[in-house]
């Protein structure tokens, strides 16, 4: 198989590979750990062994799902935040054509219940009337705020606009087995349900339902998704020794940066795709880690767009930050850059050059510049953007992020954080106990 490739040698400015390879027994010793499930937050391994795992016949009831409700839909709009959110959203656009949504060739996907804005579901309600929409409803605990809000006022309009039982058809939950305000409300509705099994935390679900029955949806295939997962698995498992182990590597480097004083870790790109792969991993990584007073900031950029604006400060500011680039090889069509008779603008020097080309060189001439002013980078290569290395990639970064935490000394699959502002708001809100 081709891999995914890690290239750490441009974080050598700063640290070196000896101590990157102090740390690859400390880092084998917490992959064991995570296949042994010896190690803190072992009830939620089940992302783990997960693409391996995923039979031929749950496939096809997840295409069967999105089939249905590509015939039946116009639009389809999927309801979830966070881990219940971001990852099938990072697949779709990553792997969808710019422009799929004006062509009207396909049904289109939208998203709501991940931000309580009232202009925005206004909006989204304006958009979808008129329209044979459904929903996908996902929440593992079935009680978040937000996405329980807009569920509750899209059933509404949907109900009201295709009828009561036209609606049962056209809706989906995914969520817990058993507990819940969704999962009661899907029972009792008789919703087609998918489960989100309870070892997978919402930001490694992305391979459940969760993340596979949109993705599916938006016609993109499962199966390499899930065969590139698989495949990072093995590459990534217990047994790959530190050197063939390129999630291993990832960790161990980011923890010596983070020992160093790098404190920030900036995931660029030079493609627009892949924008929420990055707010994906920022999630994975920062609600992973940032724990105990520690743990790497996560932040991102898109480039070139970004070097006009936060450029200067990667160049030029408070040195504290490593970037890790996501570098696509082969894009998937050719633009060539045209000859112009006046040449106003002096670009015919690139004429006949792919648009790539000039891609590559900003890609390198930033690389060069920024190790140059002090910012340790570490380069991931995709041979190219399709749903296998998609898989490998997202794979790759779960793994990696448990090795990661393990060698932080933290519990990486836990997040007390997050319920301080919920404690507040609903105290605010005066919400019944
Ligand atoms: O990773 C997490 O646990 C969170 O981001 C959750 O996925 C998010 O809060 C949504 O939770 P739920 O799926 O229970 O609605």
């Amino acid at each position: 198989m081709e891999k995914i490739s890690l290239d750490i040698s441009k974080t050598f400015n700063t640290i070196n590979r000896e101590q990157v390879y102090a740390l690859s027994t400390a880092a084998e010793a917490a992959n064991t750990a995570l296949e042994n499930g010896t190690g803190k937050g072992n009830d939620f391994l089940g992302w783990l062994q997960l693409p391996s795992s995923i039979t031929e016949d749950f496939l096809d009831e997840i295409q069967k799902t999105a089939d249905a409700l590509r015939t039946r839909c116009e639009a389809l709009v999927v309801i979830g935040i966070g881990g219940s959110y971001l990852g099938a959203k990072a697949v779709i656009d990553a792997l969808s054509g710019a422009f799929d949504s004006m062509d009207n060739k396909k049904p289109v996907i939208v998203y709501a219940g991940h931000n309580i804005g009232e202009d925005y579901l206004y909006e989204l309600s304006a958009f979808l009337k008129g329209k044979s929409f459904g929903i996908i409803n996902i929440s593992k605990s079935g009680t978040t705020t937000e996405p329980a809000l807009a569920f509750r006022i899209l059933k509404k309009q949907l109900e009201e606009s295709a009828g009561k039982a036209e609606a049962k058809n056209r809706i989906v939950a995914i969520t817990d087995k058993a507990k819940g305000a969704l999962r009661t409300l899907a029972t009792k509705e008789t919703y087609k349900t998918f489960v989100i099994p309870d070892n997978v935390g919402g930001r490694f679900s992305v391979l459940t339902p969760v993340g596979l029955l949109p993705v599916a949806l938006a016609g993109i295939d499962i199966r390499q998704l899930v065969k590139g997962a698989s495949d990072m698995e093995k590459a990534s498992g217990g047994q790959a020794p530190f050197a063939e182990n390129i999630a291993a590597q990832y960790a161990a480097t980011r923890n010596i940066l983070y020992q160093q004083g790098k404190k920030i870790e900036i995931l660029a790109n030079f493609n627009p795709k892949l924008h929420y792969v990055a707010e994906w991993w920022k999630q994975l990584y920062g609600e992973s880690e940032g724990k105990e007073h520690k743990g790497i900031f996560t932040a991102s950029v898109d480039f070139t767009t970004d070097l006009h604006s936060m450029g200067q400060w990667i160049q030029e500011g408070e040195r504290s930050i490593f970037e890790t680039v996501i570098s696509v090889a082969n894009p998937q069509y050719k633009v060539d850059v045209p000859e112009d008779a006046q040449d106003l603008d002096g670009l015919n020097y690139l004429v006949g050059q792919r648009l790539d080309y000039v891609n590559k060189m900003a890609e390198l001439g930033t690389q060069m510049a920024h190790v140059d002013g002090g910012v340790p980078n570490i380069k991931i290569t995709l041979p190219k953007l399709n749903a296998y290395y998609i898989g490998q990639l997202l794979y790759f970064f779960e793994r990696a992020c448990g090795i990661s935490g393990y060698l932080l000394g933290v519990n990486p699959f836990d997040q007390p954080g997050v319920e301080a502002y919920k404690k507040n708001m609903f105290s605010l809100l005066k919400k019944p106990v």
